[in-house]
């Protein structure tokens, strides 16, 4: 088959998807024949896009593309397609739904408030069961697009007025260091350490050259990096994911790991975390990319 390289979307995360996409594009077309679709639709698979012949790698970050719809598509389709299903895909992205996932499955996760737009709580209230530091986060969104960190009385009050449409959570800031995990074919892959200078994993630190310092592996001890793979094939497993994945965790000062998120579609550039945590076992880029299609073929 000729794979199908779906990029783009309409989702707030175009540009991340761009960029994932064309990456994945040029290491698939050495070792396969590669058509690349521009998706410009939140409700249609694109046009040329055949069942018979192609076999579908998606790189379409956030709404549609992440979230199952797509992924339902393809399946009404008959459209072979490599990573999450519809049903993984579509509990994954609501991070409310998949930290109670968790809690079933015995990964641990923080407190939370959640809350839609119009039904506001109280700073008071927020104080008293979160403490002072937090994270405010739409409950369906990647690439932390729309996150918020606020600290004390003033600071979330004034977050709170920000948040816009949808349903959105608060969570207490854990400090200590954030930790990602990659999955292939069911299994975890290594520990890669984020360190954003500024002290916060957003939007911006994330793509601006030089405002986050990774490290890779992560400086932590073993056996905490095994707890932490071993987390994240739990979780893996227990939202029914398929193929692979990238697991993002908190990890505290006295020790202690927190399950953050999901990312079914997680980011393909050769800098982006996934392949960094895949080099860690051995796997250069353009390895990874023809694992990560491989399902979708045989
Ligand atoms: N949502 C972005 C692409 C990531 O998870 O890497
Ligand atoms: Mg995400």
């Amino acid at each position: 088959p000729k794979i199908a390289v779906l990029l783009g979307g309409v989702s707030e995360e175009r540009e991340v998807s761009l960029g994932s996409g064309k990456a994945a594009a040029a290491a698939l077309a050495k070792a396969f024949e590669v058509d690349v679709f521009d998706v410009q639709s939140y409700s249609e698979l694109p046009d040329g896009l055949n069942p018979e012949t192609h076999v579908v790698f998606s790189t379409l970050h956030g709404s549609f593309g992440e979230d199952g719809q797509a992924q339902r598509l393809m399946d009404a389709a008959g459209v072979f397609y490599a990573g999450c299903d519809a049903e993984s895909s579509s509990l994954t992205f609501d991070k409310v739904a998949t930290k109670e996932r968790m809690k079933e499955a015995g990964v641990p996760v923080t407190e939370e408030i959640v809350f839609s737009e119009g039904e506001l709580p109280e700073v008071e209230t927020v104080l008293a069961s979160l403490g002072e530091s937090v994270v405010i986060k739409p409950v369906a969104q990647g690439s932390s697009v729309g996150l918020m960190f606020a600290a004390g009385k003033e600071q979330i009050a004034a977050a709170l007025r920000k948040c816009g449409v949808g349903r959105w959570l608060i969570e207490p800031k854990v400090e200590g260091t954030e930790v990602t995990v990659g999955i292939l074919h069911g299994k975890a892959l290594g520990v890669v350490e984020i360190r954003p200078k500024s002290g916060r994993f957003d939007y911006s630190s994330k793509y601006t050259k030089g405002l986050t310092e990774y490290i890779a592996p992560a400086e932590i001890s073993k056996d905490l990096t095994e707890r932490i793979r071993n987390l994240a094939t739990i979780a893996f497993e227990a939202c029914g994911c398929r193929d692979y994945a990238r697991i993002d965790c908190m990890i505290d000062g006295a020790g202690n790991p927190y399950f953050l998120e999901i990312n079914t579609l997680p980011g393909l550039k050769e800098t982006s975390l996934l392949p960094m945590s895949a080099g860690l076992f051995g796997y250069d880029f353009d390895d990874l990319l023809q694992k990560l299609v491989e399902p979708a073929i045989i």
